[in-house]
């Protein structure tokens, strides 16, 4: 297929947030596969309250993002784009906004009843529970169900990109691009 040549790009606020989310949800995910496997003390304790904190910001920049795009619709795509592979783009990009509501929440609660305190950058925040081991597994399970989750649909996002850069359609792998 042909490049579709004039494929129209995201504003640059868009991009700004579609960016800064990615690299923030990138340091969620190494720091979480990191402080899991430290032993108990000092270290576990700093790296979880960061991981937290870091994880309240992505929630928050998700509502600012959600707030943007529904006042700005994304660029329309060239008719060349085929409708199911518009249609598993848009699938997809809805998931991740349902998906990065679902991690931090997930998170919150099971840090809420782990019995140990959740702030943000060393601010209490309040606890939405109490001590209690098989509520904060449950939730400790569902948190990395949304992260593998989310990994999967990672994947499939950058296999679509690749799919239009390597077949020739970069304007469409540009659309995001802010160079
Ligand atoms: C944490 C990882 C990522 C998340 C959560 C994410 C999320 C999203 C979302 C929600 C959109 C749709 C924007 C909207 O319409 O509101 C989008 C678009 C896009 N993303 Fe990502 N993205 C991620 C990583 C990446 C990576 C690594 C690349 C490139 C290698 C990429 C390239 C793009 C492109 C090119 C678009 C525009 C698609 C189009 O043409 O409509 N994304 N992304
Ligand atoms: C988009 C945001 C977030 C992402 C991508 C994320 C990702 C992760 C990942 C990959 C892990 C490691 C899971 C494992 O291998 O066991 C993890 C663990 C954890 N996260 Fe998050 N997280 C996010 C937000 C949050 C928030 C907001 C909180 C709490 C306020 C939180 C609390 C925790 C806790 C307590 C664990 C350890 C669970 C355990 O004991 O195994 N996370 N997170």
């Amino acid at each position: 297929m042909t490049d579709a040549g004039s494929a129209l790009k995201y504003t640059r606020v868009a991009m700004l947030l579609h960016w800064t989310t990615v690299l923030l949800v990138a340091c969620l995910f190494a720091l979480g596969a990191f402080m899991v496997e430290l032993p108990k003390g000092p270290a576990r304790g700093y790296y979880f309250a960061l991981h937290k904190s870091l994880g309240i910001c992505a929630f928050v920049l998700l509502w600012v993002r959600v707030a943007w795009r529904l006042g700005h619709r994304p660029p329309p795509l060239p008719d060349s784009v085929p409708r199911w592979q518009a249609h598993l783009a848009s699938g997809v990009h809805a998931t991740f906004y349902v998906l990065l509501v679902m991690q931090p929440l997930s998170g919150y609660l099971s840090s809420s009843f782990s019995g140990y305190a959740t702030s943000w950058f060393g601010l209490p925040l309040p606890s939405w529970g109490w001590r209690d081991a098989p509520l904060n597994e449950l939730f400790t399970e569902l948190h990395v169900l949304c992260s593998i989750t989310l990994l999967v649909l990672i994947g499939v996002h950058i296999v679509g990109f690749l799919s239009h850069v390597l077949t020739g359609q970069r304007s469409l792998g540009r659309r995001m691009w802010p160079w």
